[in-house]
């Protein structure tokens, strides 16, 4: 689909309409090496790339983004303590409303991805869809065999951590991981198809141990990239999470 530039900057969070424009009439923009002066000037959308201000951005229709999270961040939109997980992203992502897939504790680190895409949020945190996260949960105790057996089997979740008593008493949550290794003495990899909250450290709790750091390494298909730093982000094509 052909689309005016200045149109598709605003698609694509650059700001207000005449903002965009303004942009493309300073001669901020630059498409296959030329500036770009005229924001009326038309452009296949489909696999266009342009850069502003040195930085080269595709143009896509959703955004999907990996994110190193570092700790000390959280993943609420009104965080309380620490800053927002989208306090690293550029303000272009912010503005077309890219949000987390799911939530990591502000002192989890690792694998995190962001999406505009509502459906594929509701598609990749919807335990009918079984997409597989990878954890690892450095723990302060010697990890046993009989801990690992318990979490493969199911175990109850106590409630969480500094939550009052609610005035009903709920069920008991169970349940269990869909892989479970020691990596080393006190390294457990643990593979989950939910995300309930505080999910690993309240079933590591309820084996007896108790998650002193922890680290997503996978979502579903998508692996943490090593060279990827904490705090940086990357783009991800629609095909990389397909397979998940
Ligand atoms: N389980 C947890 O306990 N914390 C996270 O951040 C993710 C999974």
């Amino acid at each position: 689909m052909k689309q005016k530039l200045s149109q598709i900057l605003f698609s694509q969070g650059f700001g207000t309409r005449r903002l965009c424009a303004g942009l493309v009439w300073n001669g901020e923009v630059s498409v296959d090496g030329e500036v770009v002066e005229e924001p009326d000037t038309e452009f296949e959308t489909e696999g266009l790339r342009f850069i502003i201000h040195g930085h080269e951005w595709p143009c896509v229709d959703k955004a999907l983004i990996l994110l190193n999270k570092p700790a000390g961040y959280e993943c609420s939109q009104k965080p309380k303590h620490h800053p927002s997980v989208m306090s690293l992203l550029p303000a272009p992502l912010r503005e077309r409303g890219v949000q987390p897939i799911g939530r990591l504790d502000e002192d989890t680190t690792g694998l995190l991805l962001l999406t505009d895409d509502g459906a594929l949020i509701h598609k990749l945190t919807s335990p009918k869809h079984h997409v597989p996260k990878v954890y690892e949960a450095h723990c302060k105790h010697p990890l046993t065999a009989t801990m690992v057996e318990q979490l493969l089997a199911g175990v109850e979740l106590r409630e969480p951590e500094g939550k009052p008593p609610g005035k009903f008493q709920r069920p008991p949550e169970t349940t269990r991981a869909e892989g479970a290794e020691i990596a080393n003495e006190t390294l457990l990899r643990l593979t989950l198809i939910e995300g309930k909250y505080h999910q690993v450290k309240r079933m590591v709790a309820a084996v007896g141990n108790r998650v002193e750091a922890l680290h997503r390494s996978r979502f579903g298909a998508l692996s943490l990239p090593t060279d990827l730093a904490p705090g940086q982000w990357r783009w991800v094509e629609p095909g990389e999470i397909a397979s998940g």
